[in-house]
């Protein structure tokens, strides 16, 4: 089936060549999708809600799993990507505490987009920083 034009798909240009993070990302991006489609189908409010809790409440976990790698890693930037995670986390809460059940569905599509920018742009951007470090590092640890 034809992807719709806002759906997200994974390609392997979004791999951060670490099995378990790529597989989260994965996640990530179906939950987004997700998200979407119950904007999309005009799904009630509630369920919308609930998507866009669990894509936070996922990301809660996942920005933790990247910040222990970091620290078992001794990655050098990682107190400005977790500064990034925070900056994401809180723009993620305010666009979720901006919306009220009497808001209209061109604000709820317009919600659902940047939740889908705010994430995808962290991880094609935030995230591809440290890609190539991981894998110098692997490789070192390898020789
Ligand atoms: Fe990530
Ligand atoms: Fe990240």
């Amino acid at each position: 089936m034809q992807p719709q034009a806002w759906q997200l798909e994974w390609s392997d240009k979004l791999s951060v060549g670490i099995d378990d993070i790529d597989a989260q990302h994965r996640h990530f991006i179906e939950l987004i999708n997700d998200l979407n489609r119950a904007i999309l189908d005009r799904m009630d409010l509630t369920e919308i809600r609930h998507r866009m809790q669990v894509i936070l409440d996922d990301a809660a976990q996942h920005f933790a799993h990247e910040e222990a790698l970091f620290a078992a890693s001794h990655y050098p930037d990682a107190d400005e990507h977790t500064k990034r995670h925070r900056q994401a986390t809180t723009a993620f809460m305010r666009i979720m505490t901006r919306l009220s059940d009497n808001h209209t569905e061109s604000e709820w599509i317009e919600a659902g987009l940047k939740v889908k920018q705010l994430l995808v742009e962290h991880l094609i951007t935030e995230d591809k920083k440290y890609r190539d470090y991981f894998k110098a590092h692997k490789q070192a640890a390898a020789s």
